[in-house]
């Protein structure tokens, strides 16, 4: 196991992962930002170099201080190489499985991976399988102007408390905390009404990933979705950064607005998994994690050294 901390070397593998889009997307958007002033402490583990058969990117030890903070303990993972996936999850000097995290992938070895050491180790996982977007074509993306009275801006530390409160997973002091990370150091954008309070709005996170869209009830189905996203695609693709994100396969108003867009549903699944003790298992994540079960396919969504 090597942390790859030469920019050079992480240049190169910046490289090799986009000659790999769309399976290395979490890895690549997240090696980016580590290549780019790694404004979340990220950093870049590989089984060897340079002909790697894993990637694994994690939080800083200094970042990750809190081991109940599964927001900011954050890993994503792309392999080329099941048996080198399995090695470097199961080895302690690469995940710290002592405290909670959260791990996002692509590909089904990541999933029934974390879910065997976590069963192995006593330790319980909370599933969540989003479909993967990705823009094909930012440029060509709809411009969906705002109402007359409504402004785009970044949004701003300030409204942490309203996104802390609307967002379902949110609502304590470690969700707060992340999001003020994210809104200090990732590109966002979101809808300000006539007050300057946002009803609308969008964050990315360490992954380059859209995530955290939201509209408040009274404003659904204006629109004001698609104006956020259009503002935040034209920033990140005028940085380079690809324009994808997660969306839970039922979750129809988000579907449609990111499709009206000129968002395409790629195959697969995008895993987010969570792992810390004492979780009581969401019911869909205790139906899919039944022992035999195998990686859940995008046909069944109903349901230390340094170098
Ligand atoms: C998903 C969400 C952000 C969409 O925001 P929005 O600003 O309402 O987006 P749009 O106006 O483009 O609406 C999308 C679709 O929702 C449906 N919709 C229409 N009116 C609606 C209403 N009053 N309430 C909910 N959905 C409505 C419509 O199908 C609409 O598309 P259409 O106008 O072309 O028919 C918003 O519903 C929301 O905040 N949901 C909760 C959080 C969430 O799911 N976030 C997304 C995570 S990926």
């Amino acid at each position: 196991m090597l942390i790859l901390s030469c920019s050079s070397k992480l240049w190169l593998l910046e490289g090799m992962l986009r000659r790999g889009l769309p399976d290395t997307l979490l890895v690549y958007g997240t090696v980016m930002h580590v290549n780019r002033g790694n404004p979340a402490g990220q950093e870049v583990l590989v089984d060897s170099w340079p002909d790697f058969k894993m990637v694994l990117t994690r939080s800083r030890r200094e970042v990750a201080r809190d081991p109940s903070d599964y927001f900011t303990n954050l890993y994503t993972a792309f392999y080329r190489d099941e048996g080198a996936c399995q090695a470097l999850l199961e080895n302690s000097c690469a995940m710290n499985w002592g405290q909670a995290f959260q791990i996002q992938g692509l590909q089904d070895g990541v999933y029934e991976t974390i879910r065997d050491i976590t069963r192995a180790r006593g330790l319980e996982m909370e599933t969540y399988l989003y479909q993967l977007l990705l823009h094909p074509d930012p440029p060509a993306m709809p411009q969906y102007r705002p109402d007359k009275g409504l402004r785009l801006a970044p949004v701003s530390p300030a409204h942490a408390m309203l996104l802390n409160d609307t967002w379902k997973f949110g609502g304590n002091s470690w969700s707060l905390r992340y999001l003020c990370l994210l809104i200090r150091h990732f590109p966002n954008a979101c809808l300000l009404g006539p007050e300057g309070t946002p009803i609308s709005w969008c964050l990315t996170n360490q992954l380059a990933a859209l995530t955290h869209g939201y509209t408040l009830p009274e404003h659904r189905g204006q629109h004001y979705l698609r104006s956020v996203v259009g503002m935040l695609a034209a920033q990140l693709h005028a940085r380079g950064f690809p324009v994808y994100t997660g969306v839970l396969p039922h979750n129809e108003p988000s579907l449609h607005s990111l499709q009206c867009l000129g968002f395409r549903i790629l195959p697969g699944v995008f895993y987010q998994l969570m792992v810390r003790p004492g979780f009581t298992q969401s019911q869909s994540a205790s139906a899919l994690d039944s022992a035999q079960d195998p990686a859940p396919s995008s046909g069944e969504w109903p349901h230390t050294h340094s170098i």
